[in-house]
């Protein structure tokens, strides 16, 4: 091939070139195009291979024609990738458009477990009277749980609430073993348990604190007990409140008010005697029934009272183990189950529907 025909052939490679630019409308032409007209194995590459057939003086006039052709073909390639890529970007961003017209996706929420919500307003309740909110461990030693608590060893009261040992039982091998694990912490306070109730905490609230003491707490207990209203976890709430001059009257007004606040104003309470060790006089509170209004029915089991409560005056033993002079001051303590409440509350009649964390029944309350 000859100067004047590879000339030739530069110019209509540029008029093709330019015609297919013109062509083009996409990102994806735009690349074949570059691929045909200006790549290895291209149009354009093919003239330029050519140049070494041609003489010293005509290469350069060839070769200059053919970078021009090539320049001038880049430079509209570029812009028009610009162009087209400005076109990509506004259709995208467009696509991208929030229709606020649309249905909002709704996120599940997270609740609060019925127990949680029965404990939490139980405390408002006593905290509203001026109460503060005291917790103990739920690993006691029997000092706590029973000793203290005026429930003399090998007392048959101790049976009643079957518990739950960590190790031997006697306070003979307690000692030892113990000693080996706890330290001599331990010969003083016998065997650990899982306490069976809150009231070890009276203790341990009136250990460090002197009269006036307004206190509840909440808390998990076990008992070695398990059918549809007994669980061997369940969850009680303590009160205790020492002070001068308290008396069964005054247990009577804070758990009457309590009773009406948590189950409705028209609500009746009955105090029956009743022994617990630590108390005395001791008794159980008794709510008429919130199904049938004291009528009877199968819930209250035809009386028309359910019990809720174990409550008493502090017994002076009590008071004096932890070095409060009972002739100074009187108290009264209370203990009532969170479940119990909450099933009266709720209208549940099975306790362990509270463990078995099925979504279905949890997320009505
Ligand atoms: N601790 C008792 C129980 O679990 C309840 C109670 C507490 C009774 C305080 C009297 C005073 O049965």
């Amino acid at each position: 091939m000859n100067k004047e025909e590879l000339l030739a052939k530069i110019e209509s490679l540029r008029t093709e070139a330019n015609g297919a630019l013109a062509a083009l409308d996409s990102l994806v032409s735009l690349q074949e195009f570059k691929v045909r007209f200006l790549g290895k194995k291209g149009l354009l590459t093919d003239i330029l291979k050519s140049l070494s057939l041609l003489g010293p003086e005509e290469r350069p006039i060839v070769g200059e024609a053919a970078n021009r052709a090539k320049t001038e073909i880049e430079s509209r390639l570029e812009s028009l990738r610009k162009n087209l890529d400005q076109k990509e970007r506004s259709r995208l961003q467009s696509q991208k458009q929030v229709d606020v017209s649309l249905p909002g996706l709704k996120l599940p929420r997270g609740f609060r477990h019925p127990l949680s919500l029965v404990e939490k307003e139980i405390e408002s309740i006593f905290v509203n009277m001026g109460f503060s909110v005291f917790e103990g461990p739920d690993i006691e030693s029997d000092y706590y749980n029973f000793e203290a608590l005026n429930f003399p060893a090998d007392h048959p009261a101790r049976e009643m609430q079957d518990t739950f040992y960590i190790g031997p039982r006697t306070m003979d091998q307690g000692q030892r073993t113990q000693e080996k694990v706890h330290g001599p912490w331990s010969m003083v306070h016998g065997p650990l348990l899982l306490r069976t109730h809150t009231s070890p905490v009276q203790i341990r609230t009136m250990e460090k604190q002197k009269p006036p003491i307004y206190m509840i707490c909440p808390g998990a207990v076990y008992r070695h007990d398990d059918d549809v209203t007994h669980s061997p976890m369940f969850h009680q709430v303590e009160g205790l409140m020492v002070d001068r001059h308290l008396t069964f009257g005054d247990l009577k007004g804070v758990l009457t008010l309590f009773c009406q606040t948590i189950f409705g104003k028209k609500l009746k309470t009955r105090f029956r005697p009743s022994f617990f060790p630590f108390v005395e006089p001791g008794a159980e509170v008794d709510i008429s029934c919130v199904l049938c209004a004291g009528k009877g029915c199968r819930v209250c089991g035809g009386d028309g009272w359910l019990e809720i409560l174990g409550a008493g005056m502090v017994h002076p033993a009590v008071l004096e183990q932890v070095k409060i002079d009972p002739k100074k001051f009187t108290g009264f303590a209370f203990g009532m189950g969170v479940e119990r409440i909450a099933m009266l509350k709720y209208g549940i009649d099975d306790i362990r529907l509270f463990y078995q964390s099925d979504m279905r029944f949890l997320e009505q309350f």
